[in-house]
């Protein structure tokens, strides 16, 4: 088995974000090798040993690259050629297309994946997952490989399979939804009689989602919330209490307690984001972040490196940073 290519998907416009990434991080060990949209691959200077993580915090999911295939019947012998037999086929097959829309990907493309991923190979007991991104009709696909056991999402190629409620008051229910099916936190029941302190709430869509969920909320944003969201009454009796204030002027003795879920999504530089939570991971002692970036400078962008090395030293583990379909010049903090 040689590993010497690596691919990313990513959202449209990220692929130079990428490639900074890569070539910040790495220096000229990845010379970039094939880009298409939303897709972009390196060579790697010597053979990757399987644990390698390149680091990202643009691409929704990254793996091996084995290659491009012009059909789904060269997918077994490719995978064998550069796989080695041992264990067989992969222990699982993502398929998943190349270009995701922000507000997510037509159920009728799912179904068409689908049906691919039923003509693959059998699966084995491979501890890798085999990937097939699919792009255009005529267009090659790229064939990848993941660890099983290395911490990329849970859904098919980091892509979550909602669309956005029309009765949603913000964009932002996508981001948090998103977020939940990356990480497989997303199982009915899951977040059921469970509660949560989100930071920068207003007018309510991530609220909303949660309390959907069955998540007692507790709100805090010095703006107004969409009156809907207040009346909401989710799975449980669950509900959304508002704090019309912003987090600094709150007195966190008086009312913070252990949660088990902190999301913020405060549109605040993050070195100030970093500081609140810094001061208040102590007190809501929280298993389970997700916490929205916003990078709407090139130094910001720049300083991500530092940014996640701080939120390493006070987030639950492990720590994870990925731009979603809905994040725009963001990116979200997974951790837990
Ligand atoms: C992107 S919007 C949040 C969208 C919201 N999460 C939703 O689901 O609809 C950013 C919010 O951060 C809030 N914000 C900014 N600074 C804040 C602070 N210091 N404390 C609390 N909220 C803050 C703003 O008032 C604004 O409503």
């Amino acid at each position: 088995m040689e590993l010497s290519f690596v691919y990313a998907v990513c959202r449209k416009g990220s692929e130079p974000f990428l490639k900074a990434e890569m070539a910040q991080r790495h220096g000229d060990r990845f010379v970039p090798a094939f880009m298409r949209p939303q897709l972009v691959t390196w060579k790697a200077s010597a053979p990757l040993p399987g644990d390698f993580c390149p680091g990202f915090s643009f691409a929704r999911n990254w793996g091996f690259s084995l290659g491009l295939v012009p059909e789904l019947g060269a997918i077994g012998k490719r995978w064998s050629e550069r796989m080695g037999d041992a264990g067989g086929g992969p222990a699982r097959w993502d398929v998943y297309p190349r270009q995701v829309p922000d507000e997510g990907v037509a159920s009728e493309v799912w179904a068409d994946l689908m049906q691919m991923r039923d003509q693959l190979p059998v699966v084995g007991d491979n501890p890798w997952i085999g990937e097939v991104i699919a792009g255009a009709p005529d267009e090659p696909m790229l064939l990848g490989a993941r660890p099983l056991a290395g911490l990329g999402p849970v859904s098919l190629g980091g892509i979550a399979r909602v669309t956005l409620p029309p009765d949603s008051p913000s964009r932002a229910w996508l981001k948090v939804e998103q977020a939940l099916a990356w990480a497989g936190w997303d199982q009915e029941a899951f977040w059921l009689g469970k509660t949560a302190l989100e930071l920068g709430s207003a007018p309510g869509g991530i609220s909303l989602a949660l309390v959907r969920r069955g998540l007692q909320v507790e709100a805090i944003d010095p703006a107004p919330m969409h009156p809907s969201v207040l009346v909401e009454t989710g799975p449980g009796g669950a509900k959304v209490h508002h704090r019309q204030q912003p987090i600094g002027s709150l007195n966190r003795e008086s009312w913070v307690r252990p949660v088990d879920l902190l999301v913020s999504d405060m549109n605040l530089a993050p070195p100030a984001v970093i500081r609140y939570l810094e001061r208040l991971q102590p007190c809501v002692r929280a298993p389970r972040w997700i916490v929205t970036l916003k990078l709407n400078d090139a130094m910001m962008v720049s300083r991500l490196p530092d940014f996640r090395e701080r939120l390493g030293r006070t987030a639950p583990a492990p720590l994870r940073v990925v731009q979603l379909a809905a994040n725009r010049q963001e990116v979200t903090v997974i951790a837990g």
